[in-house]
């Protein structure tokens, strides 16, 4: 952690979640009001179906909701898609935007991600935007090189200040047990930092840039205390609210290096 900001853990549920997931979703709010999350904010990402009935959950309490993705446009005949607009009209205050899921599996490049960041904006949506190499890439050194192009593309034009958070998430860490060294995650924060400070400038500093990749209970305060770590957003331990909060529990305690 580092500069003062405020942490943020955020769920991606991925496709995961029937209405008994709401059970989940409830405990996790329960588990923040009292206190379990310390100074972070939370902030959950449940499949679109359960937006809604997640957002009845969440109102009134600490616990913040959000898409895992949206359309550029804020309407029209885009069978199946899902605007910003309509994000926030379901409870949603974040959208996650350029997983690699959706890089990979939709051929989302950086010019529809940054069209989508760009709806988030008008929509009055913070958008976390992924960005994240490949084994291969890192393996041939190219990490660094990799994420820059992914965040010169991605990242909006315009964005108000603090309404872009950037999630680093390795794709081959996503799912797999694997985490990068803490040496070569700081090197990478650092590096989005100064980035997005010459495409946002001075809104580098006070960003919030997120791990993700394999958090777990065991390895969070090892991941996330590295400096310029500002968070995580965790996949298959945010499907448990017990180990999602053994997460976000981190905050409760002081820096431990
Ligand atoms: P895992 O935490 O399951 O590795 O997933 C990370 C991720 O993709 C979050 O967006």
């Amino acid at each position: 952690m580092t500069h003062g900001a405020r942490p943020l853990v955020a769920g991606n549920w991925k496709m995961n979640g029937l209405r008994e997931s709401l059970t989940e979703a409830a405990a996790i709010c329960e588990a923040v009001a009292a206190g379990g999350a310390g100074k972070a904010e939370i902030v959950v990402c449940p499949p679109a179906t359960m937006l809604m009935a997640t957002a009845r959950i969440c109102e009134g309490t600490k616990v913040g909701l959000g898409g895992q993705d949206c359309h550029a446009e804020a309407s029209g005949a885009f069978t199946g898609d899902i605007s910003a607009e309509m994000l926030k009209d379901a409870g949603a205050t974040y959208v996650i935007l350029g997983h690699s899921e959706r890089r990979a599996g939709h051929h989302e490049t950086d010019k529809i991600v940054r069209a989508k960041a760009t709806a988030a904006m008008r929509a009055g949506l913070a958008a976390i935007i992924c960005v994240g190499e490949t084994r291969a890439a890192r393996d041939a050194g190219d990490a660094l090189s990799i994420v820059g192009v992914q965040l010169a593309g991605s990242i909006p034009e315009i964005s108000p200040p603090g309404r872009i958070v950037v999630a680093y998430e390795p794709v081959w860490a996503i799912g797999t047990g694997l985490t990068p060294t803490r040496q070569d995650i700081a090197e990478m924060h650092g590096f989005i930092r100064d980035r997005v400070n010459q495409h946002l400038p001075g809104q580098g500093a006070s960003m919030r840039i997120l791990y993700g990749g394999s958090v777990r209970p065991a390895n969070a305060a090892e991941l996330l205390w590295i400096d310029d770590v500002d968070g995580a957003l965790v996949g298959g331990a945010s499907l448990s609210s017990a180990e999602f909060m053994a997460i976000a529990g981190i905050y409760t305690k002081s820096r431990k290096d």
